[in-house]
């Protein structure tokens, strides 16, 4: 039986409730499922977590960085954590509080040496942390990430707002286009924003934001605006298919023209496409999983037109049916030498069920020479349900030509080429 130390001092990791926005990727990070949640806040378990700051670098907001001082016995329980609107304030210590020894919890790998342990990991076969990049490919533009938060939200003006999806199909699936005006809002294809819808939830707080990926290339929608779209799903069942008002999604789905938006971000420096004329980018999406992919093959194509993009594109999209893929008529007006599409419909009246996985089977063998060459970067975007498909798809591409799974997945998370954003 360990004997505590009476008023040993620690530096106890919590999440700041006003910041955080509940997107789950930091209980997808926690290698030892530290992280938990219940319908109100997002907590860390402070007799499991050791501080390996692996769900630190990958929280857009940094609602995760916080780290009070407290005497170990008195540490904020699970049920404290749940319990609160925002974070206590540090409590001053006890005279005889007894000081953790220099490099006892606090000190621990970060960022690039964390994802070094994740491919060290991989290699020596033990699980991984994440299936993809902690780290941005080597050429990707510098992202400018939290220029607005909490404390300091940007209104938006909606420029736009349409449906992409056939009236008669039960998934409504927005193109929304936000526009700044003389704010900056810089932004990099594969990054996200997050808004507040407005209103306050049954406990009568203020509704947390909800993140969307951006649909536009970084000059924005139309070029040379201060402007950018997203791709947004009117959420009408949950995940179990019980009938629900998604909040946020409903309001967007719902804005008119000249109506103002609460929005913070930019989010996200890894999901990030390589900025180089020859590079190739395999995009793997699925329903409103497109928005980047949209962003990054426009962004390509503009490039096309000044000769300043020679790359390949190879695109496989899942939907239901063409009338449920969003940007289904503009996407089959691209060339054909500019963009490789595969399409799985799953719910066509004359076509087999077919999901990304299968076409990435189909087509292994242009799969594997583009992943072959070290210009290749893949994306991954949409339901959570198709990350573990679509890496067995590439683990059957690469091993069916006889080459070790283990050791390519872990290159290509070293050399941040494999980028995941399911939700
Ligand atoms: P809520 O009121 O939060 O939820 C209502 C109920 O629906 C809850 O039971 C909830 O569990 C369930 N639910 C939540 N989301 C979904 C869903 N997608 N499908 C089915 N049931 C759901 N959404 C987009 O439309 N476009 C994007 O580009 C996009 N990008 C995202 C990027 C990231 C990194 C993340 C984390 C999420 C992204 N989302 C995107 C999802 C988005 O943030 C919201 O979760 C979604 O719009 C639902 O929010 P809501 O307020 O309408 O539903
Ligand atoms: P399904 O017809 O089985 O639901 P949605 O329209 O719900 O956003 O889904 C987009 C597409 O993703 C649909 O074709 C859906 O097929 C498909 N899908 C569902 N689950 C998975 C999965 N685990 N892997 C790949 N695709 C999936």
């Amino acid at each position: 039986m360990t004997v505590e130390t009476p008023n040993r001092v620690i530096k106890q990791h919590l999440i700041d409730p006003e910041i955080c926005i509940r997107c789950n990727t930091c209980e997808e990070t926690c290698p030892i499922d530290a992280i938990t949640h219940d319908s109100n806040n997002y907590v860390v378990d402070v007799d499991i977590c050791n501080s390996c700051m692996a769900c630190v670098p990958p929280c857009p907001t940094g609602a995760i960085d916080n780290w009070l001082r407290v005497v170990a016995t008195d540490a904020y329980s699970l049920e404290d954590q749940f319990s609160w609107s925002e974070l206590p304030t540090e409590q001053e210590l006890p005279a005889d509080a007894v000081e953790a020894p220099a490099g006892e919890a606090a000190e621990a790998p970060q960022g690039v040496a964390a994802a070094e342990d994740d491919v060290n990991a991989e290699l020596e076969g033990l699980p991984s942390t994440a299936a993809g990049a902690s780290i941005p490919p080597w050429s990707a533009a510098h992202p400018y990430i939290n220029l607005y938060t909490h404390k300091n939200v940007a209104t938006a003006t909606v420029a736009g707002n349409y449906r992409l999806t056939d009236e008669d199909t039960d998934n409504a699936i927005h193109h929304i286009v936000l526009d700044f005006g003389e704010l900056p809002f810089p932004v990099l294809e594969g990054q996200s924003i997050a808004i507040f819808p407005p209103g306050t939830d049954e406990q009568g707080r203020a509704y947390h934001a909800r993140q969307y990926s951006i649909a536009s290339p970084r000059d924005g929608e139309r070029p040379n605006y201060n402007n950018l779209s997203l791709t947004v799903k009117r959420v009408t069942s949950d995940y179990d298919g019980k009938p629900v008002r998604g909040v946020c999604s409903n309001y967007l789905c719902d804005l008119q023209k000249g109506d103002k938006v609460k929005v913070i971000g930019p989010f996200g420096n890894t999901f990030l496409m390589p900025n180089l004329a020859h590079s190739n980018l395999i995009m793997i999406c699925t329903g409103t999983g497109s928005a980047p992919m949209r962003a990054m093959t426009e962004r390509c194509r503009r490039l096309t037109k000044n000769k300043a993009f020679n790359g390949k594109l190879m695109l496989f999209f899942g939907a239901r049916t063409e009338r449920e893929l969003p940007y289904f008529g503009p996407l089959m007006n691209l060339p054909k030498d500019f963009i490789d599409i595969n399409l799985a419909l799953s719910r066509a009246s004359d076509k087999p069920k077919r999901y990304v996985q299968d076409l990435i089977r189909e087509r292994a063998a242009e799969v594997l020479d583009l992943l072959d060459d070290a210009n290749t970067c893949i994306y991954v975007c949409g339901l959570k349900g198709m990350e573990t498909g679509v890496i067995e798809a590439l683990k059957d591409a690469v091993e069916g030509a006889g080459r070790n799974w283990p050791e390519v997945h872990a290159q290509l998370k070293s050399q941040g080429r494999l980028h995941f954003e399911t939700y």
